[in-house]
């Protein structure tokens, strides 16, 4: 079954709401494409459960749902404390490296050494998500002396952001290998590279998964400065990016944000590389069951530029309303998709005679009223290509005999595989397909098929477009 035609996929990542088996069913029922694991806090138990009761459920109720591990990459944070702090404005903290010891009441490790060094005094320090604020008041002795300028509770491992600093952590910690080996080992389709910095960062990724025989997509999470210098390297050497705008808007000034969001859709819809918006689409949710109507213009944004997927991250990993969420971004994007759209797929770069040959299929989609594209695609490629260019109306059917392929594919704007048998010819799989559409509703008789295909014929690859009507 598939149970849309909303081109913009949606992401939910899964956390203490939404982990129940009969949860992760109502989620897919609502919309959901992709759970994401978060692995700055899931543990490796959790998700030894959670990949195989995905797959199942997914399997029962004939929909294909993508599968992404994010780790939480090189990160600067606090240590352990046995209690939470309530920091009031004035009180001191001292942050400590290389386990030194501080003889205040307030004092905490942070996990890079570095950061000594990159600090000065008079820097603020920005902690858990930017909302504690902290002057260097001096440093000596492996100490940083802070005074809290804006008052707040302080848990253990907290997130630091350091605006501007380039950290000397490695693109990938012992923690995150460990996490990508159990990636691997259990077949995520995504794995996601937090705070990625340059394009070696993802080779080094890619090398990690090729090590451990996985076959998971990069995605490069866009989260600081560092990378958004070096944008296009990064979008180049990736397969997806994520424009994770929870840390960017502490890293960049916020409002460059929306200009960096624009930049790096732009040039992810040019290159062929999908798109993820990620964070506060729906934050008020997480405790009220309606959104701001901010919240709905920012989802209308995304889809209005095309994003490939919008994600939720709180919302449905501790909200009072994860259903709700999901059900107000089906609603709003096929309510925009309907609307109008960014012209950025128009820039598309257009390499090799296959991007032709789909260009030339997608036009001709583009100049039929009633239109789907199907795709006959063995490994994904002439598929990635059609739902690139944003084709005005037409559905891609993405026809694949690997389910992997399949489950990569549903990352892709517009785009919905279907997994059939690799022994049966080409008829017998169109004739299947067209009662697909038919008895979902996806298509009428009489309407048209551009039927796009890049199948191995004995030694090569034969590209051919043709046009019929179901
Ligand atoms: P996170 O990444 O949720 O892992 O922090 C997303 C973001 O920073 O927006
Ligand atoms: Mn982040």
């Amino acid at each position: 079954m598939i149970s849309s035609l909303r081109k913009t996929r949606i992401i939910a990542t899964l956390g203490p709401v939404s982990e129940t088996p009969e949860r992760l069913r109502e989620m897919m029922q609502a919309g959901v494409n992709i759970f994401r694991l978060n692995m700055s806090h899931a543990n490796h138990d959790s998700v030894r459960n959670l990949v195989p009761t995905i797959r199942g459920i997914a399997e029962e109720l004939g929909l294909i749902i993508g599968i992404l591990m994010d780790t939480q990459g090189p990160a600067v944070r606090t240590g352990d404390l046995p209690i939470k702090f309530e920091l009031k404005v004035g009180d001191i903290l001292e942050f400590t490296v290389r386990g030194a010891k501080s003889q205040e009441v307030y004092s905490v490790n942070v996990n890079y050494d570095g950061l000594i060094d990159d600090i000065s005094k008079g820097d603020v320090m920005l902690v858990d998500n930017g909302v504690l604020h902290l002057k260097v008041l001096n440093k000596e002795n492996n100490r940083i002396r802070c005074e809290v300028l804006t008052p707040g509770p302080l848990g253990s491992r907290r997130h630091i952001n350091l605006p501007g600093v380039r950290v000397n952590l490695p693109p990938l910690t012992e923690k995150d290998i460990a996490d990508v080996a159990l990636g691997c080992e259990l077949g995520v389709d995504f794995i996601a590279l937090s705070f990625c910095r340059e394009a070696s960062d993802i080779h080094e990724m890619q090398r990690v998964i090729a090590t451990h025989h996985g076959t998971a997509r990069v995605i490069a999470k866009i989260e600081d400065q560092c990378a958004v210098k070096c944008i296009e390297e990064i979008i180049e050497a990736t397969d997806a990016v994520m424009i994770a705008r929870g840390d960017l808007g502490i890293e960049c000034p916020m409002e460059e944000l929306p200009i960096i969001q624009r930049r790096i859709m732009k040039k992810a819809i040019q290159l062929g590389r999908p798109v993820i918006v990620a964070t506060h689409l729906l934050e008020s949710m997480i405790e009220n069951p309606v959104p701001t109507r901010a919240e709905i213009t920012d989802v209308a944004n995304a889809v209005f530029e095309q994003a490939d997927a919008i994600m939720l991250s709180g919302e449905t990993t501790v909200g009072k309303y994860p259903l709700e969420c999901i059900r107000v971004m089906d609603r709003v994007a096929r309510r925009i998709e309907r609307s109008g759209y960014a012209p950025y797929a128009k820039q598309t770069v257009l390499e090799n005679d296959q991007e032709k040959t789909t260009r030339a299929g997608v036009s001709l989609a583009n100049s039929l009223p009633h239109s789907g594209l199907i795709v006959f695609t063995s490994h994904g490629v002439m598929a990635d290509y059609a739902s690139q260019l944003r084709p005005q109306t037409a559905p891609v059917f993405a026809i694949t005999s690997q389910a992997e392929v399949a489950r990569r594919l549903i990352l892709n704007w517009g785009t919905h595989p279907i997994v059939t048998s690799k022994r049966k010819g080409m008829e017998q799989i169109l004739s299947e397909v067209e009662e697909i559409l038919l008895k979902n509703s996806l298509m009428e008789k009489g309407d048209s098929l551009v039927i796009l295909s890049d199948l191995e014929e004995g030694e090569k690859n034969v590209d051919s477009i043709e046009l019929r009507k179901i």
